[in-house]
């Protein structure tokens, strides 16, 4: 077998066992209460169980193995900032957003309940997440802890996720140049991304001096991650994306690929993910699922 062929492979079944683990905790800490919130948990349950690729959590879960960490603590971990990014999807759909009917192939979560239960959907996954990452099972360690909870917390809010989308929703008025947008994309799409490996490596127990290379990395796939989600919307196929396609242009987006055209957007992405996996060779053969990972993210078909 060829070494590309070992990497999907290798890719292959981690995913698939990611998948399965981030649903099966999901599905635990989220039972079903049995009073008038029942609504709102099965909406959570609704957008929070299936569908996503689980890239996130897979980079944490990827990036703490290397260092030994317990992997039900990773993948509660990985489920924090999965709980994040599955908010950020709800609102990102809302009609005051993106307005989007179809997310993981089924109806988004507003069409599916209403505007009321995906607002407060949204906010209960955002508490959630703060939740999962200060149980013991997830650290018993009040540093690892407070470290973890200001790390997700910073690449949420307005310095992160949030900031980046408000850049997103106002880029028809500000005509953003390529510097803008590569702020723009790193916020929306790349503070959630970096998070996941600086989280991995906050569990590890790796000191801030030592994180630079998994942070060049980070950086790296964050941006090239979003401008494969930009690609998609031009050039992916619906029913696999399981969502609308073809849609940035029309909503006035600002994207790598509206500034810079197809083909040097696609080149970009893959000199980024080159790039990425150079900051990966002081870890060796370790890093492999990492490598495999950002290559993935590029040439992804959903
Ligand atoms: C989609 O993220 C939104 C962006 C930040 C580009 P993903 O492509 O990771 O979405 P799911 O979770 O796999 O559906
Ligand atoms: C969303 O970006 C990024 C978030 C922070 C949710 P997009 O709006 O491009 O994501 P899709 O295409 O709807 O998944
Ligand atoms: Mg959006
Ligand atoms: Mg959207
Ligand atoms: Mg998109």
């Amino acid at each position: 077998m060829g070494l590309v062929a070992v990497e999907n492979d290798i890719l292959k079944s981690a995913l698939l066992r990611i998948q399965a683990e981030v649903d099966e905790t999901f599905d635990a800490f989220l039972p079903a209460p049995d009073d008038a919130r029942a609504p709102l948990v099965e909406a959570m349950r609704y957008a929070a169980i299936g569908g996503g690729k689980r890239v996130r959590p897979l980079l944490l879960v990827a990036t703490a193995s290397l260092f030994g960490v317990d992997r039900e603590a990773a993948v509660n971990a990985g489920c924090a900032v999965e709980a994040i990014h599955a908010y950020s999807l709800i609102h990102d759909d809302l009609p005051c957003m993106d307005d989007d009917d179809l997310r993981h192939g089924k109806p988004t979560l507003h069409k599916a309940f209403d505007e009321a239960t995906a607002v407060l959907a949204g906010d209960s996954l955002h508490a959630l997440a703060f939740d999962i990452l200060t149980r013991p099972d997830t650290s018993s360690d009040p540093f690892v802890q407070s470290e973890l909870v200001r790390c997700l917390a910073l690449a949420s809010g307005h310095e992160g996720m949030a900031g980046g989308q408000v850049m997103d929703m106002a880029a028809e008025e500000q005509n953003y140049d390529l510097r803008q947008v590569t702020r723009l994309q790193q916020l929306k799409t790349g503070a959630l991304l970096a998070a996941s490996v600086e989280m991995g490596s906050i569990l590890g127990r790796v000191p801030p001096d030592g994180r630079a290379p998994l942070r060049g990395y980070a950086r790296d796939i964050g941006l090239a991650f979003q401008i494969a989600d930009d690609l998609l919307d031009i050039e992916g196929d619906e029913a696999r994306a399981g969502k609308a396609l073809r849609k940035d242009e029309g909503q006035g987006k600002a994207t790598f690929v509206t500034l810079m055209g197809i083909d040097k957007a696609r080149a970009q992405a893959r000199m980024l993910v080159e790039q990425a996996v150079g900051h990966l060779a002081g870890y060796g053969d370790d890093a492999a699922l990492l490598a495999a990972l950002a290559r993935y993210i590029v040439e992804r078909d959903r």
